[in-house]
């Protein structure tokens, strides 16, 4: 497996492959992978002939009281977890590698999907995020393209990018990965302490309820969300962020319960904002 460092080193290889009649997919990160980040790249490599896994903490997604500067970081760690799982390349640019010191091209959806949901209390996050990812595709110009439906706003907004830039790419989206007492697999997880991680299962547990509701035949998204919030409410270390059910499609809000509803939350627990979901499956 090669690490690039640069950009011309990515083209030079896809190039090559490319030549040769192969497949690519990309799966983009920012690293510290977990099983999570492994299930997409076990998916690329069983889809395409060439797995690229992209390792970059992305500087324009971060709103200035976020976590980027802390946020975690050990790329040995995740280039042997690459090489173990048969990624054929991983990108780890520095960050004057991807922007230019005055650069001031944006890619950015002018509706309000970006605004629902976490784009709410992050702002500039989505922008950031179709930035990044859109370089990422023009750089790599895979045939697929990995993504967990974890960030299931981040996933809408993405194939939204595709659809209206026109990128020949397929988004593939992926399960939700979880430990085994459910909480969703994040790199941020390693922010909780003990007290913490026992809190934070509260979001699976929200989750099961919902689906369960809906399962039982509730189609009112307004008493699954409250019955969610309750849950939630009742963990003290607990602050909801948002419990909200929207549009699979649109992030529109949504009173109903129909196919493909995502019902998504984001809950802080202590400092740590952690999000899951789970899509209304009829
Ligand atoms: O999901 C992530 O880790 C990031 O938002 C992504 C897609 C790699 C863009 O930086």
């Amino acid at each position: 497996m090669n690490v690039a460092t640069t950009i011309q080193q990515v083209r030079e290889q896809v190039r090559a492959w490319k030549k040769a009649g192969l497949t690519v997919g990309l799966v983009p990160t920012m690293g510290y992978l977990h099983e999570g980040h492994a299930s997409l790249i076990k998916t690329s490599v069983s889809r395409c002939d060439r797995t690229v896994v992209s390792v970059f903490v992305n500087p324009t997604q971060f709103g200035p009281n976020e976590d980027l500067e802390s946020y975690p970081r050990d790329f040995d760690r995740d280039s042997a977890l690459c090489e173990s799982l048969n990624a054929d390349l991983v990108f780890h640019p520095e960050v004057s590698e991807m922007y230019a010191e005055d650069a001031a091209t944006y890619v950015e959806i002018l509706s309000d999907m970006p605004k629902q949901l976490c784009g709410k209390t992050r702002p500039i996050h989505f922008r950031g995020v179709c930035t990044v990812v859109a370089k990422l595709f023009n750089i790599v110009q895979p045939d697929r393209a990995f993504f967990g439906e974890k960030d299931a706003q981040q996933l809408a907004v993405i194939r939204r990018m595709v659809r209206d830039m026109s990128y020949g790419i397929e988004i593939v989206g992926c399960p939700i990965v979880r430990e085994p007492d459910g909480l969703a697999k994040s790199s941020r997880n390693t922010y909780l302490n003990a007290e913490e991680r026992k809190a934070a299962l509260c979001l699976s547990r929200a989750v099961g309820l919902g689906k369960r509701m809906v399962l039982d035949g509730e189609r009112d998204a307004r008493c699954v969300v409250n019955a969610m919030t309750n849950l939630i409410m009742q963990e003290p270390l607990a602050k909801i962020d948002y419990v909200q059910a929207v549009d699979g499609v649109t992030m529109e809000p949504t009173d109903d319960i129909y196919q493909d509803v995502l019902v998504a939350m984001a809950v802080y627990i202590g400092k740590t904002r952690l999000i899951d979901n789970f899509s209304v499956r009829l």
